[in-house]
């Protein structure tokens, strides 16, 4: 059966590393797997009153997509060492409800970085928030890509390894979420 999986860049700009690894998952998905980019762009930050008064259309939009998803395929930066606050504010709003959209999704974690270390400060961090808001994280590891402006230009991925790395980890998280 087919499988929709739902990505979102913790970075906006349209130049962004991480987004144009998300691009890439979407070509490199197995076949049958559908990937959907969602644009964080339109969450408003987080505020308990905006959710005591009803969830904002972006909110309830985001909310729903999450629970929706199969799985989850997140490309987050580092900024000063942890996550944008573009996704922090997008995870606390999918860890809120009863159950939780976030509750039990199996998460694949991606990151891009000019530096050598490719976001791994980030990606731990982003893996103990969506623990705690009841998400999964796979076992198999993260894909961080270091030096990432040398193998993604002009918004394409082309360095080769990357791309065959990319291609089997999606198999790899494909298969973890059907089992
Ligand atoms: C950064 N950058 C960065 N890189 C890194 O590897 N570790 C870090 O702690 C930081 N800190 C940081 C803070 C802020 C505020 C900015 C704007 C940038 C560099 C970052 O990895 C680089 O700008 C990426 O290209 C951002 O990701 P996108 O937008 O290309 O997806």
């Amino acid at each position: 059966s087919r499988m929709n999986l739902l990505s979102v860049s913790g970075s906006l700009r349209a130049a962004s590393l991480n987004t144009a690894l998300l691009r890439a998952a979407q070509d490199l998905a197995p076949e049958g797997v559908t990937i959907t980019i969602f644009s964080l762009r339109d969450l408003p930050l987080f505020d308990q009153d905006l959710e005591d008064e009803g969830d904002p259309p972006a909110v309830a939009a985001w909310k729903e997509a999450v629970a929706a998803a199969d799985g989850l395929v997140i490309a987050c930066p580092e900024y000063n060492g942890g996550i944008t606050g573009v996704l922090k504010n997008a995870v606390d709003w999918a860890s809120r409800g009863k159950p939780a959209p976030l509750a039990g999704k199996l998460c694949c974690l991606f990151g891009a970085s000019p530096g050598i270390t490719g976001t791994v400060r980030a990606q731990d961090a982003l893996r103990l928030s969506l623990r705690r808001a009841g998400a999964r994280t796979e076992p198999q590891g993260d894909v961080l890509v270091g030096q990432a402006h040398t193998k993604i230009i002009d918004g394409a991925l082309t360095d080769e390894r990357t791309i065959e790395g990319l291609r089997k980890h999606l198999a790899g998280f494909v298969e973890a979420v059907r089992t």
